[in-house]
């Protein structure tokens, strides 16, 4: 445990609730396998989970995430009011919320990709895995930050931030957008919208099936609507890749 961090990254909170309270380690397996287990004891909404390296961090599908030293590894404890169908709108909004907290200190426009990936130009600055408990969810965030460009895949950016200011407006900014749920899910779909580098491109969704089309716009539950030459598919983030 490192206090003396949590302490400082506390005192510079915006927020009401998120990252309260903060717990900081230098380094752990995944800090959701924490943020999880930490929910299932019963911490309330906004505790947070932060480390400065993982062990085992990971992706959607169980794919491994790059987690050296440097980089924010961040993960919030989420007691959501909307129904368990809806809760791929939670991924939606942590998206937004991240991106518009990092876009402000980059100063370099970071756009989405479906459903998970923030970029920054075309490449992956930071990614969302968000899992489901019982009664909880687990809001995974990750961004590259001063990390080597060579502890990262090589399709990755990291942004030169430092990581308390990181934390603080991410942290802010997630709180905001979640806020926007479920009174003002347009007002956050329009706000996905205006970030994505997904809408209007032709994609491949590869699950149990293979479809292809055009990516036309996120509906009300923010799945993806895709064009193909069999009429509009709705897919779900739950077990696809995007191609
Ligand atoms: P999809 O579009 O289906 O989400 P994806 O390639 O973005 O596909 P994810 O599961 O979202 O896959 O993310 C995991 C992938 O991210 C890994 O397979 C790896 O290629 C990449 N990755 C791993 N660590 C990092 C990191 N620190 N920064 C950027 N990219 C990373
Ligand atoms: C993805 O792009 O597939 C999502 C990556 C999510 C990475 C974050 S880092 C903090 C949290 N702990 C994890 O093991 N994963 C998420």
């Amino acid at each position: 445990m490192l206090p003396d961090l949590a302490a400082e990254i506390t005192s510079h909170l915006p927020t009401a609730r998120f990252g309260r309270p903060l717990h900081v380690y230098e380094r752990v397996t995944s800090t959701n396998d924490l943020a999880k287990g930490l929910a299932e004891e019963g911490a309330p909404e906004g505790t947070a989970v932060l480390a400065l390296a993982q062990t085992a961090g990971r992706g959607r599908l169980g794919r491994p995430w790059a987690s050296p030293r440097g980089g924010m590894y961040l993960s919030v404890v989420l007691r959501p009011a909307l129904p368990t169908d809806r809760w791929s709108l939670l991924g939606i909004a942590i998206a937004v919320g991240s991106a518009s907290a990092a876009e402000s200190l980059a100063g370099m426009p970071i756009t989405l990709k479906w459903p998970n990936d923030l970029l920054l130009d075309t490449r992956k600055v930071g990614g969302i895995l968000v899992e489901a408990g019982p009664t909880f969810a687990v809001a995974g965030i990750g961004i590259n930050a001063a990390v080597p460009p060579d502890l990262l895949p090589p399709d990755a950016a990291s942004l030169n931030v430092e990581l308390t200011t990181l934390v603080c407006e991410i942290l802010r900014g997630v709180e905001r957008a979640l806020a926007m749920l479920p009174a003002d899910t347009a007002g956050l779909l329009a706000q996905w919208r205006r970030r994505s580098a997904t809408l209007g491109r032709h994609v491949r969704v590869v699950g149990r099936e293979e479809v292809a089309g055009v990516a036309e716009d996120i509906d009300a539950d923010g799945a993806l609507l895709l064009r193909t030459a069999q009429g509009v598919r709705r897919v779900l983030a739950g077990d696809v890749s995007l191609r």
